[in-house]
């Protein structure tokens, strides 16, 4: 079988490797915008191309017999590759432009969420008029949040107390995302601000069924503590009971639900959702909160959830496509710390360019797992690019312990690059849990 994955990311290497530990390994062609040389070494062949050009993809797929391609970054996604390689016969993990509308429009989730009355809504509004705004924010009393409407890359939102904090530096912001359309239109979301801990939860899904993966945290801001500017994401963890320290079993079963309302709401409005489907929640002290839907794996959080998967991952993937997915999979009981390595000055002044030393055997023998992300390989040498360079995975019995196996993989990493080594150990995770008991007031 010939499986084409597309993207160059951390990912996108997570779910190559997950696809090649098949019983029966399918072949597999990449082609990735970038030269990642994980996926790189795992594909038969791969093309370094702009993964949105999608009629340049769509050909060289069609010229390779291509039997099935997963879908990684959303931009492709939102330039409808899917709609094309379905076009050609070739089935997708991934949804048709019309279903990624989850991601690429957050006014459109908000509009479903209030139609289908899905729970975790927050009170929004959207402008596409500065005066309008200027308006709202005269009567306003409650602290807010400004989301451009389209992708920003996880860059765009900007939170009262955290990016503004005062309504004049609420007003530049949106004069700024009306005046140069970030995220690509000249138009925004104000939502309540929800106060409490993000939670991941990834899940694939056939246009009916959900299929949920362990709970995972990302962590967006660039420096340890949870400080400066928000990034696509510096690391992840995952625990060994599928759920993390500072949630309940019914915040679980809060972000399920409003994913499986979601996933049936779509497919009453005829753009039944197929793919993976990732919702990024804030457990509240008021119940759970959807913050933005994905609709793709996450990036982090895929490394948190793919290697432990005990299933066969492209046997799922094909079912995905059937239209036949199961509701469960096996994922080992492990918990596990995933921290990126970027190039210094990430998040303001990325320095490219700069080379990585590492030694794939010396992470492996430490016991860690490496995932290649953004990098160029030049004269046998691993250089940095202004992304995330690669990410190290520790995975074992407990937290602690998957963050020291981290670490330990960690140190085969040399260069001048930047990680956050708080990700998981016992003191953030601590943190975490006694800031969600005091909101909670228990
Ligand atoms: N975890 C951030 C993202 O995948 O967008």
């Amino acid at each position: 079988m010939r499986v084409l994955v597309v993207g160059g990311g951390g990912r996108e290497h997570a779910i190559a490797k997950a696809l090649v530990r098949a019983s029966k390994p399918p072949e597999l062609y990449a082609v990735m915008g970038n030269p990642n040389p994980g996926i790189r070494r795992a594909a038969k062949e791969a093309l370094v191309h702009d993964v949105t050009d999608v009629p340049t993809v769509v050909a060289w797929a069609k010229a390779r017999g291509i039997d099935l391609a997963v879908v990684g970054p959303e931009a492709p996604l939102a330039a409808g590759i899917v709609d094309a390689l379905e076009a050609e016969g070739t089935p997708c993990v991934g949804p048709d432009r019309e279903a990624a509308r989850l991601e690429t429009s957050k006014e459109f989730t908000r509009d479903l969420m209030r139609e289908h009355r899905i729970p975790g809504l927050v009170d929004y509004w959207a402008f596409d008029r500065l005066e309008d705004f200027r308006e709202w924010l005269n009567d306003a009393d409650v602290e807010f949040v400004i989301k451009p409407v389209g992708l920003t890359g996880g860059k765009g939102v900007r939170v009262w107390g955290d990016h503004f904090r005062s309504k004049g530096e609420a007003e530049a912001y949106a004069t700024e995302v009306l005046d140069r359309r970030i995220g690509g239109q000249a138009r925004f979301l104000v939502e309540e601000k929800v106060v409490g801990e993000e939670f991941s939860l990834q899940a694939l899904c056939d246009g009916s069924r959900l299929l949920p993966t362990p709970l995972a945290q990302d962590h967006k801001r660039a420096y340890e503590d949870d400080e400066g500017p928000n990034t696509g994401g510096m690391g992840s963890y995952s625990d060994a009971d599928h759920l993390l320290p500072f949630l309940t079993r019914s915040d679980y079963d809060a972000a399920l639900a409003t994913m499986r309302a979601t996933v049936d709401a779509m497919a009453k409005r005829g753009t039944p959702f197929k793919g993976v489907l990732y919702g990024g929640f804030m457990a509240t002290r008021d119940g759970v909160r959807l913050l933005e839907y994905n609709v793709r794996f996450a990036d982090p959080e895929s490394m948190n959830v793919l290697p432990i998967l005990e299933d066969d991952f492209l046997g799922l993937c094909l079912k995905l496509v059937e239209g036949n997915l199961l509701v469960t999979a096996r994922f080992a009981r492990k918990a596990t710390v995933c921290k990126y390595v970027v190039p210094a000055g990430y998040g303001t002044k990325p320095k490219a360019g700069v080379p990585i030393v590492l030694d794939e055997a010396g992470i492996s023998k430490a016991g860690a797992e490496l995932f290649y992300a953004n990098v160029e390989e030049t004269d046998h040498r691993i250089v940095t690019t202004a992304s995330r360079a690669l990410a190290v995975v520790g995975i074992a019995d407990s937290v602690p312990e998957a963050e020291a196996v981290c670490e330990a993989g960690l140190r085969h990493v040399k260069g001048d690059v930047y990680v956050r080594h708080d990700i998981g150990t016992a003191d953030a995770v601590r943190r975490k849990v006694e800031r969600m008991r005091t909101l909670r007031g228990v």
